[in-house]
């Protein structure tokens, strides 16, 4: 039972961000070890602050459910949410329990969730708050939400056009398709979106349906809530931000 629930890494670490970072970079090769690692490592930082066994869990943008899979691993009751059917079938859909639905109406009661999760799905949307609402309102008085995005200034910002997205979202899309010859995957303002981290965390600590647990950068090994309360220096540094937060009673 040990080996099965224990963390990959000591989180953070030098360790778990080489190994993350090397699986990222293999990602185009072997994308299933890459999601696998980064799914494990997601759960066992929602495990941190809730015991999952027999829990509900609502994966929303979940691709193709390796996050899912992994809930279910360590004991959840775990449901795939996606709203696009090449994704979702792409895997067999986490072996069942998945629905194609879009983030915005989620087909759930109230409070139906213990546990609502979203890993690199906010960049993708053009209406982040209201995708934030939905969270909160699936999740139940004192559960968890589990929110991760890429910010458009961090290095990777602009998705496989990055870096050169510093220079303009257009001018990073046709430098991509003249080096590769084929178009890229994401079109700024269509399904790639410029979320920054200050006026996410402004955003969400306003709010009176949630409150904040953790404000973090997701992947560094150090200072990784430090650097999320530097202004300026965070919407570069931060490259993807980690928020954990309880839904209020
Ligand atoms: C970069 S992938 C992330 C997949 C997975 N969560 C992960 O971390 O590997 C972004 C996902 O967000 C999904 N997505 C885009 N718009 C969405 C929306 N409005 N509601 C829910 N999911 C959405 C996409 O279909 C895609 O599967």
């Amino acid at each position: 039972m040990a080996e099965t629930t224990a963390p990959v890494f000591k989180d953070p670490s030098l360790r778990r961000s080489a190994a993350l970072f090397r699986a990222f970079l293999r990602e185009p090769s072997d994308p299933d070890r890459c999601y696998s690692l980064l799914a494990r490592d997601s759960v066992a930082q929602v495990a941190r602050h809730i015991d999952l066994p027999g829990r509900i869990v609502v994966d929303v943008g979940g691709g193709g459910g390796h996050f899912t899979e992994e809930f279910r691993r360590r004991g959840a009751h775990s449901y795939l949410f996606e709203p696009d059917p090449r994704v979702l079938g792409a895997r067999g859909g986490a072996g069942g329990d998945a629905v194609l639905a879009d983030g915005y109406l989620l087909p759930l009661a109230d409070g139906a969730a213990d546990v609502c999760f979203s890993s690199n799905v906010l960049e993708h949307v053009s209406d982040p708050r209201t995708f934030i609402s939905e969270m909160a309102r699936v999740t139940r008085p004192g559960g968890l939400i589990y929110l991760s995005f890429t910010n458009w200034y961090s290095p990777w910002g602009g998705h496989e056009t990055a870096p050169w997205h510093y220079l303009g979202a257009d001018r990073a899309r046709a430098r991509y398709e003249r080096r590769t010859g084929r178009p890229a995957k994401h079109t700024f303002g269509e399904n790639l979106f410029p979320v920054h981290i200050g006026p996410t965390l402004r955003d969400v600590r306003a709010r009176d349906d949630v409150e904040v647990v953790t404000a973090r950068s997701r992947y560094w090994p150090f200072l990784a809530s430090t650097i999320t309360r530097v202004p300026g220096v965070r919407e570069i540094a931060t490259w993807n931000l980690l928020l954990i937060l309880r839904r209020s009673p």
